[in-house]
């Protein structure tokens, strides 16, 4: 994909649909509303304030330098000598600059305040949404959307709608001015310059969008490069040589046709601008001067230069509009996306269970059948029925993709099932309370994932209310103190993106602390694929033993040594438990359970 592309927020149709959405942006704007019309009545003041520049200008210009002389009043004010007009111009600037600055700050502050708090909600909102809304949003594109389209909001909040505001206003009132002054000069005027202006932002714009086109080519042959180097040897081996290079040729001579078109376009732009800009702006300024002659000029020379500076003002005003607009456009489309979020249903909202019973650790399954959200044709459980006893142990074996994991993602409460019930201590999940049932089940997985921060802040993440000592004996029972003690900062080493890199093994030994110091009524193993040596699987092997003790145990098990000892043995094939046993009654079925068993013992 080629770069930026994925982080350019998409500019909607503007309908009722998205206004009414994109109005949501007011409930974080009310809190700070005092503020923010506070910043309005600045900006209005400044504004306004910078309409009077180019009627003062003008005079100055028009006047006829000698200070001491006082004309007769022309204009709508009385300033005719020329040190007046500067001197009312200098204070202009002055109250300008301090309008601009008030209006500055606070429209930033109450932006940021806003902000900050659309990025809290939107997180929060987002930690809470049910499992599904995360198998169908990307994480990435979820990440990359928020930070972009808060982005677009507050650059939108902060300059471009005062921005939008403020040209509309130099615009109209140019325009009354303008007429005030010379209506004739004024039509000639808006027949041309505006047009011009227009004309100039969609060329612009035209090109603009064929620059980018060449940039996906030229993203696209860095991929093909970037494939056929790193890939060098496959290449090579397949012969594949030519094929590769006809590919970038085609790249290459697309990327040239495409840039050579937009070559022609940026030399039209050019000629454009020079010949039909200026030549308008030439056009009216002959046409003023020509009436500023005679014996009865119907234009003064102060009007002159005043019409000038105002059309130089309205031109430049009305060619910003599109892109503000455009702006704008993109901020209501940013705004949708985020109120979706800000608005959706958590989890929390569909889960109506508010039950905080005492959990024991019972697991019943009672023909439990299933199929995920976004794959409804496909069933992964087909009546799932087992029953396991507190402080038991047990274990699901079976093929990948034979439905182990969806087990525990019921369990947890993670999805519901469509049918049948699952049952913890003889209730069904969806009665309990989430937070509850959860806080009473730990769960090792497979790819042990630490967050960025301390092997500390990670061992404590099962319970964030622990003491150090606890953490340190909880790292102890996890046969995980001896590495941790190691390291120069123990405890406190940094570990995730930006700290060191932990074996598998340590990272395991880290999650079983994690979950022991959680304490759980019912603890889940998803066994890793990954083979440790030896050395440090018989560590982890000792710190699960002290895991499993005295709590219901459900264990996701790959290598079948290690659950010999177990309580109970369910083996799933598609979807179904086509075996319960104990080890021994298992092998003496002479099944599927003693066939894995035997394949294993080849292996090994
Ligand atoms: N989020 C999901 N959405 C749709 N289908 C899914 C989802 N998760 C798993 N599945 C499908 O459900 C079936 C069972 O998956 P599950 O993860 O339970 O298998 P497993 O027994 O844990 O396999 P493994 O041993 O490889 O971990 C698979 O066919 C899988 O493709
Ligand atoms: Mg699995």
């Amino acid at each position: 994909m080629p770069e930026g592309k994925k982080d350019e927020v998409k500019r909607p149709k503007l309908n009722k649909d998205s206004i009414r959405k994109a109005k949501g942006i007011f409930q974080y704007l009310r809190p700070y509303a005092l503020l923010y019309f506070v910043g309005w009545l600045f900006l209005v003041l400044s504004t306004t304030a910078g309409l009077i520049f180019p009627y003062l200008m003008g005079k100055l210009l028009g006047s006829t330098v000698s200070p001491s002389d006082v004309a007769a009043p022309t204009g709508l004010l009385t300033l005719t000598s020329v040190t007046s007009v500067a001197t009312a111009l200098f204070i202009l600037f002055g109250v300008q600059a301090l309008f601009s600055f008030f209006r500055v700050v606070i429209f930033n502050n109450v932006t940021e305040n806003s902000l900050r708090d659309l990025r809290n909600d939107a997180f929060s909102k987002m930690v809470f949404m049910p499992m599904d809304f995360f198998n169908t949003n990307k994480v990435g594109e979820l990440t990359s959307r928020v930070s972009s389209d808060i982005t677009q909001i507050q650059e939108t909040l902060r300059t471009t709608i005062a921005e939008f505001f403020r040209q509309i206003v130099i615009i109209v009132g140019g325009i009354s001015f303008l007429f005030f002054i010379s209506w004739k000069l004024a039509l000639i005027m808006l027949a041309t310059v505006p047009v011009m202006a227009l004309i100039a932002v969609f060329f612009g714009r035209y090109i603009r969008r064929l620059s980018k086109e060449a940039q996906n080519f030229s993203a696209n042959s860095n991929a093909i490069v970037e494939e056929a180097l790193t890939g060098i040897a496959n290449v090579k081996a397949f012969t594949n040589e030519y094929f590769n290079i006809n590919r970038f040729r085609k790249n290459t001579q697309e990327m040239r046709d495409l840039n050579v078109r937009s070559g022609v376009w940026r030399g039209l732009f050019v000629s454009f601008i020079i010949f039909c800009l200026f030549g308008a702006i030439v056009f009216i300024v002959w046409q003023g001067l020509l009436m500023t002659q005679g014996a009865h000029p119907e234009l003064s020379k102060e009007g002159f230069y005043q019409f000038v500076l105002f059309t130089i003002m309205m031109g430049a005003s009305v060619g910003s509009l599109p892109d503000l607009y455009a702006n704008i456009q993109k901020a209501i489309g940013a705004t949708e996306n985020l109120m979706d979020i800000v608005n959706g249903q958590s989890e929390l909202d569909l889960h109506p269970g508010t039950k905080k019973n005492k959990i024991t650790g019972e697991i019943e399954f009672k023909e439990v059948k299933f199929s995920y959200p976004q794959r409804n044709d496909m069933e992964v459980l087909k009546s799932v029925s087992f029953n396991i006893q507190p402080n038991q142990t047990f274990a699901i074996v079976g093929a990948s993709g034979s439905g182990k994991t969806t087990i525990t993602n019921l369990l947890l409460g993670f999805y519901k099932s469509d049918d049948g019930q699952v049952l913890v201590d003889g209730v069904s999940v969806n009665e309990y309370d989430l937070n509850h049932l959860r806080e009473n089940m730990a769960i090792v997985p497979q790819e042990v994932m630490l967050f960025s921060g301390t092997i500390q802040e990670n061992i404590r993440f099962g319970q964030t209310d622990a003491t150090d000592e606890q953490v340190v004996l909880a790292a102890q029972q996890a046969n995980a103190w001896e590495f941790i003690e190691s390291f120069p900062d123990g405890m406190q080493t940094e570990v995730g993106d930006r700290g060191i890199q932990l074996s598998g093994g340590q990272k395991q030994r880290v999650a079983i602390a994690r979950a022991l110091l959680k304490n759980p009524s019912i603890l889940i193993l998803d066994e890793a694929t990954s083979a440790l040596d030896s050395e440090s699987e018989k560590l982890v092997q000792d710190a699960l033993q002290n895991l499993m003790k005295n709590r219901t145990s459900l264990v996701i098990a790959h290598r079948l040594a290690t659950i010999r000892k177990v309580d109970k043995i369910l083996v799933m094939q598609n979807g179904a438990i086509v075996e319960t046993g104990t080890h021994q009654e298992l092998m003496q079925l002479k099944g599927n359970y003693a066939n894995l068993v035997s394949l294993q013992l080849l292996d090994n």
